[in-house]
């Protein structure tokens, strides 16, 4: 049995990416941390230690995939984290792709940086969309990360979305 396993987060500069890299890493997982900027992987990995590295990846582009893939070789566990991915027709990669396993979070509200735009009214709007859910608060990055090392450690679920959400779909 292995005692490590190989983790790429692709988008895991920043925000639910950065989070979900950090649980691996610390337990001795070899994390590797993907984004569009090589520099910024390169730091970012440094930041979150163990035996975490970056690779210059960009989920958007074929020929970054490409290259990427086959810097890195084979890998057990991907989490994909980019701001700009669209949903995937879930069910059938579910079962095209076993017994490699598949699932999916869906996050609600989470205080991360892809909520900048927000600028100086930011803390208000998060204050205002926490007091509207059943746990009283916005999501943390940290919150969604332990939805995914959970998915990732547990070998008998596939094929699920898992809603961390605050409860929002209640009110
Ligand atoms: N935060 C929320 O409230 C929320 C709620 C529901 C869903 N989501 C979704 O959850 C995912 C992660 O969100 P997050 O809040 O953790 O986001 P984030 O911190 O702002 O960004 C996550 C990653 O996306 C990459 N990225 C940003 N713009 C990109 C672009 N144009 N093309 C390719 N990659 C890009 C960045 O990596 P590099 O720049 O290093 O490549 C970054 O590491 C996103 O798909 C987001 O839309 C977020």
């Amino acid at each position: 049995m292995k005692t490590s396993q190989s983790v790429l987060v692709v988008s895991g500069t920043s925000g639910m990416g950065r989070a979900t890299a950090e649980p691996p890493a610390a337990r001795g997982d070899n994390v590797i941390v993907g984004g569009r900027d090589a520099g910024r992987v390169a730091g970012v990995a440094s930041q979150i230690g163990g035996k975490a590295r970056g690779v210059a990846i960009d989920p958007t582009d074929e020929a970054s995939i490409q290259a990427a893939a086959e810097a890195i070789g084979d890998i057990d566990q991907l989490v994909l984290s980019a701001a700009a991915l669209t949903y995937a027709p879930f069910k059938e990669l579910t079962v095209e792709l076993a017994p490699v396993r598949v699932n999916a979070v869906s996050p609600g509200v989470v205080d991360t940086e892809v909520l900048s735009h927000l600028g100086e009214d930011r803390q208000t709007t998060l204050d205002s969309a926490g007091a509207a859910l059943p746990v009283g608060r916005v999501g943390r990055p940290a919150d969604v990360a332990s939805t995914v090392v959970h998915l990732i450690d547990n070998g008998f679920t596939t094929g699920t979305i898992h809603h961390v959400d605050g409860g929002a779909r209640l009110v």
